[in-house]
């Protein structure tokens, strides 16, 4: 009977995943798919919990002060995390997965040290997957969390020929790994050694990959960490377990494909390729070529009498915490008949969809935003587009510079359009570190300041108009 309550109560708890999964689709839907998703997996733990596993009983405690601790950490963090930190919340909330991943293959592994029994084949390959893509997703999470920080620069963790070391290493902890599965060697010492060597190789491999490359492998470690506690699942025979992480597995693998689809690129390509650009110090003059500065009266002049305005946001936005203000300049806007819309690039900000979620924040209705092949289907029309704090994602060097890191990424043709204004604080370059020469393009006036003082001083005008 208690099976029975058990198994219907992970099936619901599955079905508010899919549901929850399914209505992260749009951002009408997103908050009530998180609630959804959410209350699946309290029945899910509530089940679990009451579920007479043989000597669980005894471990309530240290599972309620587990539980509260958790709890409250998240809780706290959820709370007091900016929006603009918020990518890096979700690396260390996606390593620490994979962190759980490591400790429970770990225990298993001692378990079965303990019991004396002889592991089959098959529970070993779990135990092995199970330890090796956790340990990879979690060091290479913590690394992804401190690059999206500014804590830790590409050229500092890598080493010359970095991608040959990571290569041997990836082979001796593949190799260890087929050991201990067709021989089933468990002892601590090999177990402790494999761990520690999968914990370096998760590091080493996302220590290279840098710049405009890193929307890919965040998106990769989070189908590991899905994986690895798919693969745990298995280890305890826990449906719901399994289910959650091949959910969480399958929207990483595909968020993967969609990434590498956004810059172009293969998936072998971005783990080998190495450096996503080396940092140069970006000048308001390049050779002869020197940036036009706009006023804040001439960007609202020509916004305000034209036909049709796009607005291109992008990491700057989020700092800037611009989005109610540019929702503000864009009703404006519409008040006197210019039509105004939203290119939305895959990779810009530090998440994926990062924007919308910003956009949506503000009420921006959602088909004013135009996804990257849409808007740059209406470029070649649109009158004045408005930067909000892009860069990279706007970068022509993508096209037409081969020897660009960025060479191949698909971008916002926003030179198309009839005029510019990029609004940004300096010449500074984006997450790739490397010059923008849209900001020295004849159609490119530069609108220098924080993008949301700069809208405020522009909504001030518009009105003034
Ligand atoms: P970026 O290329 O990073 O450029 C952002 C620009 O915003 C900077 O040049 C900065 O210039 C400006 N900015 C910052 N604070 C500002 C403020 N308060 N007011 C006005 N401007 C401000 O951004 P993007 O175009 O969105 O491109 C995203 C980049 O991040 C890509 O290279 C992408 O590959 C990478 N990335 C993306 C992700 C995901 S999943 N989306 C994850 C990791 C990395 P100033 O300093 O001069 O103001």
């Amino acid at each position: 009977m208690l099976t029975s309550i058990l198994n219907i109560s992970y099936l619901i708890g599955a079905l508010a995943f899919v549901v929850g999964l399914r209505r992260l689709s749009s951002p009408d839907t997103a908050r009530r798919g998180n609630i959804i998703a959410a209350v699946g997996m309290s029945i899910a733990i509530l089940a679990t919990l009451v579920y007479p596993f043989s000597g669980a009983a005894n471990n309530y405690l240290w599972i309620a002060v587990a539980m509260m601790l958790g709890g409250a950490i998240g809780w706290v963090a959820s709370k007091r995390v900016q929006m603009t930190a918020m990518p890096q919340m979700v690396s260390i909330f996606n390593g620490l997965g994979g962190a759980c991943a490591v400790v429970l293959s770990f225990i298993e592994f001692l378990n079965l040290q303990k019991n004396g029994t002889a592991a089959g084949l098959g529970e070993l390959s779990v135990l092995v997957f199970t330890l090796l893509i956790g340990a990879v997703a979690f060091t290479g999470s913590m690394l992804a969390y401190l690059k999206l920080d500014g804590k830790v620069w590409d050229s500092q963790v890598t080493l010359p020929k970095h991608n040959i070391i990571n290569n041997i290493l990836l082979l001796v902890v593949l190799a260890m790994g087929a050991y201990m599965i067709f021989t089933g060697t468990y002892t601590t010492l090999f177990i402790g050694i494999f761990a520690i060597l999968a914990l370096v190789y998760g590091f080493s491999f996302v220590a290279p990959i840098g710049g405009a490359d890193m929307p890919v492998v965040i998106s990769l470690l989070n189908s590991f960490t899905g994986l690895s506690a798919a693969t745990a699942g298995l280890i305890y025979d826990n449906k719901i377990m399994l289910v959650g992480g091949i959910l969480v597995g399958a929207s990483g693998t595909i968020l993967t494909v969609l990434m590498c689809q956004a810059m172009n690129r293969s998936l072998l390509n971005v783990l080998i390729g190495g450096f996503g650009g080396a940092a140069a110090g970006a000048k308001a003059e390049d050779g002869e070529q020197v940036a036009k500065v706009a006023t804040v009266s001439d960007a609202a002049i020509q916004m305000f009498y034209s036909q049709s305005v796009m607005i291109v946001p992008g990491y700057g936005l989020a700092v800037a915490q611009a989005q109610k203000v540019c929702k503000e300049v864009d009703e404006l806007l519409e008040a006197n008949g210019v039509e105004v819309t939203y290119a939305i690039h895959p990779v810009a900000g530090r998440m994926p969809g990062h924007m919308n979620v910003l956009l949506a924040e503000a009420d921006v209705p959602y088909p004013k935003l135009k996804d990257l092949d849409e808007a740059n289907a209406a470029l070649p029309s649109t009158d004045v587009v408005v930067i909000v704090g892009a860069n990279d994602v706007v970068n022509p060097a993508a096209l037409d510079d081969p020897g660009s890191p960025i060479y191949g990424m698909p971008v916002l043709n926003v030179w198309e359009a009839k005029s510019v204004i990029v609004l940004k604080r300096s010449m500074r370059p984006g997450y790739a570190g490397i010059q923008n020469p849209l900001f020295f393009h004849a159609k490119t006036r530069m609108l220098f300041g924080d993008a949301k003082e700069s809208l405020q001083n522009l909504a001030s005008e518009i009105k003034g108009l």
